[in-house]
């Protein structure tokens, strides 16, 4: 088929019009998304549709209309709440879910009772949809599973061949499609949330609920309200790991990323490549650029896209929907100070997995030196450990370890009493030294329960025999003493089922878990 491009001229806005009438596919600009257009009460029209996009046949389409009363002949009745939204909104990127009437096709609302009803914006639209006469069923203008067109190319990219007609009518300005509302519940409920927000609803007909599939994912027994969430949208062919981080955590964190893309704000200074969506602080601009960066990924040939989180109210709600699905819930949260916890019972190896993270890039803080940093001359840790474990443990200003050690781990309570002084303190000073990605190296991680501050929790185990050789050897003291010291901490299950992942030190392949691991966690 031959695809003809159309302008917006009056002349071309009525071809298309007689298009739809009869019985073709014509795409179109509406303030949202491209939408590709058909006749919505012509069952073999709209079956093109489906066909054209490779669309699933039980996801309903949208019925466009031209003016308010348009609405009228294709619902049930317009409920009070309804009508208040019209009132207040159409035309707008708003859709509306109410009971369908009897000229809707089943193919047209998936075999739903319902039909989703919007007034588009965009001029140009309108003007379609009234030289069409008829009302427009119109999913967004793209191959299923892909984002959304925003600009005529991608429609052509997508579409050249397969409709009658695509109307070059520039760049959307809103950039993600309508916000979808059902009336049709006890409570009105987003479905899919878009420029008019939970907020703008609210004002005019009071309590909106969100579905859980807008902010989550479906657990695999739920059933989508709306049929769109549950399919896979709007994935580029690259892969996008959706990154929950500020500004400096976000770079320091895609700055390591070799051989990967970002897909950052404007102002973000990265030093891979990237594309940008829009700016931090003004959501609008995200939500215009989100689809064209996704698609402009793809032209650059990024395998693996590192995506900087948007917030999640507002219009950026909407952006954050479109984030997620696209990367599959593929989602690292590095809003906890460390990236990695890493621990171990003496003499598991330890040492070894942190030498390997350094390598690999990671920024290692060893709890251990901190420990001793937060003891040295003068510091104020110094005067509480006296206080509670007695003047003499100070010598010349500086801390007699070996005495503090003596009196500290006399009984439960002492080591505790140590451990309520200490813990906080280190944690505030590896704090200060982190940097993303970094990994806390604690033999007490779950002792200070600092696990609560690391993203993913990795433990290194060995066999006991192993362990008590490695012992004697690094600190040259007897197999009894060596074997003291193991039992004094957490036995291996303690570590094992309050960690994400364990590194098995047991003369298996070391380096292929711990890359392996990280493989999974980033
Ligand atoms: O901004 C937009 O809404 C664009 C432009 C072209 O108007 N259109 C659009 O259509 O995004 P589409 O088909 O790509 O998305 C329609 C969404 C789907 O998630 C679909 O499942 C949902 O609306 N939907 C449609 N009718 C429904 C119904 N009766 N009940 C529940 N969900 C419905
Ligand atoms: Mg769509």
């Amino acid at each position: 088929m031959k695809t003809e491009i159309l302008s917006t001229s009056e002349r071309d806005l009525q071809k298309a019009g007689a298009i739809i009438r009869g019985g073709g596919l014509v795409a179109f600009p509406t303030e949202t998304v491209y939408g590709l257009g058909a006749n919505a009460l012509d069952e073999k029209a709209v079956r093109s549709i489906y066909a054209a996009k490779g669309r699933p046949s039980d996801n309903p389409l949208i019925v466009h209309i031209a003016q308010k009363d348009d609405i009228l002949p294709l619902v049930k009745e317009v409920t009070p709440k309804a009508k208040a939204l019209i009132d207040a909104f159409f035309p707008a990127p708003l859709t509306i879910i109410l009971k369908k009437s009897d000229v809707i096709p089943s193919v047209t609302s998936g075999g739903l009772d319902t039909v989703a009803v919007r007034m588009p914006q965009n001029e140009t639209a309108r003007a379609v949809i009234k030289a069409s006469g008829v009302p427009v069923a119109a999913p967004s203008a793209n191959t299923s599973g892909l984002p959304s067109p925003t600009k005529a190319k991608y429609v052509i990219d997508d579409m050249n061949g397969k409709i009658d007609a695509i109307i070059d009518g520039g760049d959307c300005e809103v950039g993600v499609e309508s916000t979808v509302i059902t009336l049709a519940t006890d409570v009105p409920t987003i479905l899919r949330p878009g420029a008019v927000t939970k907020e703008m609803l609210e004002a005019v007909i009071g309590e909106v609920k969100i579905a859980d599939a807008v902010l989550g994912e479906l657990g695999e027994n739920e059933t989508a309200a709306s049929p769109g969430m549950k399919y896979k949208h709007y994935s580029p062919k690259a892969k996008i790991i959706l990154v929950d981080a500020d500004k400096e955590k976000y770079e320091a964190f895609v700055n390591t990323k070799k051989d990967a893309f970002a897909l950052c704000f404007e102002g973000d200074s990265v030093n891979v490549p990237y594309v940008t969506y829009g700016s931090e602080s003004d959501d609008a601009s995200q939500a215009r650029e989100l689809f064209d960066a996704l698609r402009r990924l793809d032209e650059l040939g990024a395998k693996r896209v590192y995506a900087r989180m948007p917030h999640k109210d507002g219009v950026a709600m909407a952006v954050y929907n479109r984030l997620i699905r696209a990367s599959a819930f593929n989602i690292i949260d590095l809003t906890k100070p460390f990236t990695i916890g890493l621990t171990g019972g003496t003499g598991a190896g330890k040492g070894y997995v942190c030498k390997r993270l350094e390598e690999l890039g990671f920024n290692v803080i060893d709890t251990d030196s901190v420990a001793r940093e937060v003891v040295k001359k003068g510091s104020p840790l110094l005067k509480k450990l006296a206080d509670e474990f007695g003047r003499d443990i100070i010598k010349d200003a500086e801390l007699d370890r070996a005495l503090l050690a003596g009196r500290a781990f006399e009984s439960r309570e002492r080591t505790d009493a140590l451990n309520k002084i200490m813990h906080p303190a280190i944690i505030e000073r590896c704090k200060a030294l982190a940097k993303t990605p970094s990994v806390l190296d604690a033999p007490q991680l779950f002792e200070a329960h600092a696990e609560e501050l690391c993203y993913k929790v990795i433990a290194v185990s060995a066999p006991e025999k192993v362990r008590i050789e490695r012992i004697i050897r690094r600190d040259g003291i007897t197999e009894e003493k060596a074997r003291e010291r193991i039992n004094a901490q957490l036995d291996d299950e303690y570590y094992r089922s309050r960690s994400d992942f364990v590194i098995e030190n047991d003369g298996s392949d070391i380096d292929k878990q711990i890359n392996d691991i990280i493989n999974q966690i980033l």
